[in-house]
């Protein structure tokens, strides 16, 4: 490969991996799994290093989304969900059905929205004075982006009369189709890359740096969601959109409440035809459960709420060849075909790349290279190898043939049960062994800040660690010895490290990588268990006791522990100190007990969260409105309304002074 040919590939990597992080943590729609990602990060890095083409935005430089180290993270007091998505007429039928069997009912009417394609944002406004703008992140902590916000001019920096204390609004940012392609326009006469879509465009301007040339950016704003004290009324979701409105917030004026399903699927098909016409991306419509008092009801899922879905409007296809097939090596050894393509545009984007999935799959579409193919992006995800379209040609390229030995170690590759997919088991290939260390340190498990792809590449090249508990083993002369690494980097990781140590049970589970246990698997083993050691001694049969555990994990779990390899793993994270056992969370008195609490104004030595977790570590809970039931107000500088609302009540108005000497840490 020469220089050109490396650079057109990292741009290719480096709009995918954009795209992927964008659905994933925007959306919660990932179109990659983790592995994937993984894989294409690794490469990428090591074409950037490899052909010296490091840039400052390339997804290597801000791996996996994370908020940026310049933006403060924002937990989401209430996340931000996703959608569920339904592609046809039966699907929203089903949605229809469900909602009413749960209610028992059909007293309820429909609110119909359009789905907009941007970036979702979470804006606080209290006492009508925007506080805080934020991405949606990972669902549960995102970016505090409040100066990048403040730029959008379609947000009101603060609300109009009949505010409440505190009102939170959710909605997207987006670009209109015009405004978009002139900012490519001219960023191509300025000799910049043009993005990809507006989409993509509008997720990367809200993250930079960068506040003045943010505001430059075409940026627009719907607001959908209002979530305040008043939710607890019987209100709809149309009297929120009149409410956002009001308080002086755009709203998309396309909405319509539906008295049944069958009127949600008129305006569908209305709407379908509609969406060409407007100037903004839409890739489907929001139907709502239009009472809010029946949401609690419904509840949600870990992603999804069950009051609403999403309908997706149809995808597109394009036609390209197909001029290779590639093969991927993922973190636990599956091998996965990819179809090289020649570029092609598809629904705004370029694509290049199609996963095939796995042999069968490559056989069953009968898929060759050189052959001219039908791609599709489903819901705007993955472009998607549907068919091919001259299968009768003359002069064929032979069948697909995967090969016996894995193209990275060739360890002779191998299917295990009734495995769809070719594994490669040797626990010595190069990319798993990396993929294992990047794994092991990722946000989502250890968290150790610093270890990325390039020095977790560089420390198994140069031999420094061969599984991720040789990490606690590092010496900062080791590492002083790397590339781009200086004393106080060094020190930094070793730091990471260090603390790493702390992170909790279910985190060290998910973190050691055994297949089929995910976040939410590694958190039911943790607490099913309590410690890695009743872990490691457990039975099939008594992992299987644990509600959401069935028996392909549960036997995952006991081949990953029966093997010597991962036992003697096990053993050295125990002898560097990591936590095995759940802890419980430290309680300092019940002084507070029962009581409810209300914060307001700012406090001289206190965050707002810091106060909330002093007052739960005494017993007490915060509310966020004042009432009857309140039992004490901690008043900062400048209250708000919850002051006046206190006095009026006669409610305990208390200082951090008088606070502190309450739970009698006054000194
Ligand atoms: S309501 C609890 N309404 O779609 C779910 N979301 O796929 C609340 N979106 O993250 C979402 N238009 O950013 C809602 N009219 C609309 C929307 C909308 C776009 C986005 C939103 C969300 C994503 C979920």
């Amino acid at each position: 490969m020469d220089k050109q040919q490396a650079k057109k590939r990292v741009d290719e990597l480096r709009e995918l991996l954009n795209q992927a992080n964008k659905a994933y943590y925007q959306e919660a729609q990932p179109f990659i799994s983790d592995k994937q990602f993984d894989e294409y990060l690794a490469e990428l890095e090591q074409l950037e290093e490899q052909f010296d083409l490091v840039e400052p935005t390339s997804p290597t430089q801000r791996v996996g989304g994370e908020p940026s180290s310049d933006f403060e993270t924002v937990e989401h007091p209430i996340p931000l969900l996703s959608l569920d998505n339904t592609y046809n007429e039966e699907e929203l039928n089903d949605f229809d059905r469900r909602v009413r069997e749960i209610l028992g009912h059909d007293d309820f009417t429909y609110m119909i929205e359009l789905k907009f394609d941007g970036a979702a944002i979470r804006l606080r406004y209290e006492d009508g004075d925007l506080v805080l703008g934020a991405t949606r992140g990972d669902g549960e902590r995102g970016d505090d982006i409040t100066r990048n916000v403040k730029t959008i001019k379609d947000i009101p920096l603060h609300l109009n009369n009949d505010y409440p204390d505190v009102a939170e609004v959710r909605g997207e940012a987006y670009m209109e189709r015009e405004a978009f392609i002139r900012m490519n326009e001219h960023r191509e006469e300025q000799g910049l890359n043009a993005f990809a879509n507006p989409r993509n465009s509008t997720a990367g301007s809200l993250k930079m740096q960068d506040p003045r040339e943010v505001a430059r950016r075409p940026i627009r704003f719907f607001s959908f969601d209002l979530i305040n004290n008043s939710d607890e009324k019987d209100i709809t979701q149309y009297q929120k959109m009149q409410m956002l409105s009001k308080l002086g917030l755009p709203v998309c004026e396309h909405y319509k409440e539906c008295s049944a399903i069958s009127e949600v699927h008129a305006k569908i098909t209305e709407w379908e035809e509609l969406r060409h016409d407007l100037p903004f991306e839409t890739d489907g419509v929001v139907i709502k459960v239009n009472q809010t008092k029946f949401r609690k009801q419904l509840g949600a899922t870990s992603k999804a709420p069950r009051w609403a879905i999403a309908y997706k409007f149809e995808a597109e296809q394009a036609t390209t060849t197909i001029q290779g097939i590639t093969l991927q090596v993922g973190r636990l050894g599956k091998i996965t075909p990819v179809a090289e393509l020649k570029a092609v545009e598809l629904a705004g984007t370029t694509v290049k790349r199609a996963s095939l999935h796995n042999e069968d799959e490559i056989h069953r579409k009968d898929i060759r290279v050189g052959d001219r193919v039908v791609v599709e992006k489903a819901g705007e995800i993955i472009p998607q190898v549907i068919s091919v379209v001259n299968p009768d040609r003359d002069n064929r390229s032979p069948r697909f043939e995967m090969p016996d030995h894995c193209p990275a170690c060739s360890e002779e590759l191998v299917k295990l049960g009734d495995d769809v997919d070719w594994r490669c088991i040797n626990p010595e290939c190069p990319p798993q062994i990396r993929q294992r260390i990047e794994h092991f340190a990722s946000r989502d498990a250890m968290d150790i800040e610093g270890l990325g792809e390039a020095v977790v590449d560089q420390l198994v090249t140069e031999g420094l660690i061969n599984t991720y508990a040789d990490l606690y083993e590092l010496k900062k002369a080791q590492l002083i010895l790397l590339d781009r690494m200086a004393g106080k980097s060094a020190q930094n990781l070793l730091d990471a490290i260090e603390s790493s140590k702390k992170q909790p049970l279910d985190r060290v589970i998910y973190a050691m990588g055994i297949r089929f246990v995910g976040k939410t698997v590694a958190r039911d083993l943790a607490h099913g268990f309590q410690t890695m050691d009743a872990l490691i001694e457990a039975t099939k049969e008594e992992i299987e006791e644990i509600e959401s555990i069935g028996p392909k994990i549960a036997e995952s779990v006991v081949r990953w522990f029966g093997q010597e390899h991962n036992q003697e793993i096990v053993d050295s994270l125990r002898e560097h100190g990591l936590t095995f056992s759940i802890e419980e969370k430290e309680q300092a008195s019940q002084k507070l007990e029962d009581k409810k609490f209300v914060l307001t104004g700012s406090l001289p030595s206190f965050t707002r969260k810091e106060a909330t977790e002093l007052i739960e570590k005494h017993g007490g809970t915060t509310t966020s409105s004042v009432s009857g039931n309140t039992d004490y107000l901690l008043a900062g500088e400048s209250p708000g309304s919850k002051y006046d609302k206190a006095k009026e009540l006669n409610i305990p108005i208390l200082d951090e002074i008088s606070f502190l000497e309450l739970i009698g840490e006054n000194n």
